[in-house]
């Protein structure tokens, strides 16, 4: 890997999100630190820009910070845990995150946030806790004073990736849904693009690209 490019780190690497991220990355010949707890996940993945670190983020994974510019965080305990999972990922873990990524100089923070955040109370009984959690962390991501992008996607469908989306929400709620693939593309654009800093942005599969709807 060539040491004076930034690095990326991609936090949730093994994930839905996070592999396509990394492949976008990737492709486009973009440095990546891979963070995942099972390497084996990424093994069909092979390119002189990857570089893998393996770490859980109930423990220790300040090191994975190291020389990296950009900190992309997209893990997530899933639907399928329980709360205490929901309190150790999607809260504690990425609270850690940020604070290591303020200890090592971070010049940009891609938070991937939910829809729902910004008012869990409105939330579905069963997400509040999951809302809460994220709702707090993007706050706390805020308070840091590093420079940040939230995304807050909407439903997340494995439909492919139309490239098209809309930031204002759709009144119609089958309407509030987003292809993982335009997900990892957002977050791709949203790296390349330090105008976004400070910005948080609620996303949906739409018509229109994306230079044309953020600035
Ligand atoms: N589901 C929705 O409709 C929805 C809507 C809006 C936003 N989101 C958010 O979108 C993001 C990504 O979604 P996705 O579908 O890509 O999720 P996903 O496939 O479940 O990926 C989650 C990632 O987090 C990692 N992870 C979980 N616990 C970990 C631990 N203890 N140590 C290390 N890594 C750990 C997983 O690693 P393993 O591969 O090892 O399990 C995986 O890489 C999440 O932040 C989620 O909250 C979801």
């Amino acid at each position: 890997m060539n040491s004076n490019m930034s690095k990326t780190l991609i936090i949730g690497a093994s994930g839905n999100i996070g592999k396509l991220a990394t492949e976008l990355m990737l492709s486009d010949s973009q440095p990546v630190v891979a963070l995942v707890r099972d390497k084996s996940k990424l093994e069909d993945l092979s390119s002189p820009h990857l570089e893998i670190v393996q770490a859980d983020l109930e423990g220790e994974f300040g090191f994975a910070f190291e020389n990296c510019e950009k900190v992309i965080f997209t893990a997530g305990s899933g639907g399928n845990t329980d709360g205490d999972k929901t309190l150790l990922i999607d809260l504690w873990a990425a609270v850690k995150a940020i604070n290591y990524a303020k200890q090592h100089q971070v010049k940009h923070f891609i938070m991937i946030s939910s829809i729902g955040s910004d008012t869990p109370d409105a939330g579905p009984a069963a997400l509040r806790p999951y809302l809460v959690a994220k709702h707090m962390a993007d706050e706390h991501l805020v308070n840091s004073g590093i420079d940040y992008t939230i995304l807050r996607p909407a439903a997340l469908t494995d439909d492919r990736g139309s490239g098209l989306f809309r930031t204002d929400r759709p009144r119609e709620s089958a309407q509030q849904v987003i292809a993982r693939e335009n997900v990892a593309q957002a977050i791709k654009y949203v790296t390349g693009n330090d105008s976004l800093k400070g910005q948080t942005i609620e996303l949906f599969d739409g018509n229109q690209e994306l230079s044309n709807l953020l600035q």
